[in-house]
């Protein structure tokens, strides 16, 4: 198949029937565009998966708070076309925002509990937008999978939660996060950073990788690890720390002493940009 480009919601739908009536499956990448190697990833696992690869590029207004950049989140539907070209995709589906949430549009889908803490504590609203945009996504493409980064973990865990709630049926896959040589975490955030900042950020990996190797040597009091970490990150003159984090992996709730798992999350400012990363920390079975 042709790498085709979809505007509107209907006529992808029409297609997707189309496409699921011939016994195809569907797979879902859904994306706010300027795409990096993450996202790629993303694409070539579904390109794997299922017959019909959609990559959605929509940067959804109602995920931004008001001061949260929106207009200024960089787009590039050019490159990203010609990328999901490279990958093999079938389906670029990059609706305008008016006809996603049209005049007098009213209804949004809230995951509670899970949403209070971490990312959803900073940043209120912010996955109301997220599950709202995802689930009418769902409901255009009817993917059999959908694919979302483990380097959005909190959204990940949202995510999957709602699908689970609200009965759809749709298997969600989370891949590993990707990152650049230095070890900072792949995003679309990165081209925000100069030099100095992009040479300061480093230090989020290296404050994660402290985390992994205390534990490994036998810390399990997640406030030392995360006093640790926070000295790494403190010595950069740029950074600002938003939050550091050890939590259950599923519930997102906050462990005191780590048992056997725990999720190390952190988002970190460097200069003006907002960089969010995670590891998950395991014994060894
Ligand atoms: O992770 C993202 O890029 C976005 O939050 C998503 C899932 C595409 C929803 O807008």
């Amino acid at each position: 198949m042709h790498l085709k480009l979809y505007r509107s919601a209907r006529s992808l739908t029409k297609k997707v029937y189309d496409v699921k009536k011939h016994g195809k499956t569907i797979g879902l990448v859904p994306t706010m565009g300027f795409l990096h190697e993450g996202h790629m990833s993303l694409i070539r696992r579904a390109r794997k998966d299922t017959d019909c690869v959609i990559v959605s590029i929509f940067v959804n207004p109602v995920q931004f708070g008001p001061k949260e950049g929106f207009k200024k989140y960089p787009r590039n539907f050019k490159r990203d076309f010609s990328l999901c070209k490279k990958e093999n995709a079938d389906i670029v589906f990059a609706p305008k925002a008016e006809k996603i949430y049209p005049e007098n549009y009213a209804t949004y889908v809230n995951v509670e509990k899970i949403t209070d803490t971490l990312c959803g504590a900073s940043r209120p609203g912010h996955f109301r937008g997220v599950a709202t945009v995802v689930t009418k996504l769902f409901n255009i493409t009817m993917p059999d999978i959908a694919y979302f980064g483990q380097k959005d973990n909190q959204q990940a865990v949202v995510i999957k939660k709602m699908a689970e709630d609200l009965n759809m049926n749709v298997r969600i896959k989370v891949m590993p996060i990707v990152r650049e040589k230095d070890g900072l975490a792949m995003s679309s955030r990165n081209v925000y950073l100069n030099l100095k900042e992009r040479m300061q950020a480093q230090s989020i990996y290296k404050s994660l990788k402290l985390a992994k190797e205390l534990f490994d040597n036998g810390e399990r009091n997640s406030g030392r690890i995360i006093n640790k970490m926070k000295k790494v990150i403190d010595k950069q003159s740029e950074a600002k720390i938003e939050y550091i984090k050890i939590v259950d992996i599923k519930d997102l709730k906050d462990v005191k002493n780590i048992s056997s798992e725990a999720l190390v999350a952190t988002v970190v400012w460097i200069g003006k940009t907002r960089l969010i990363d995670n590891v998950v920390i395991k014994t060894r079975s």
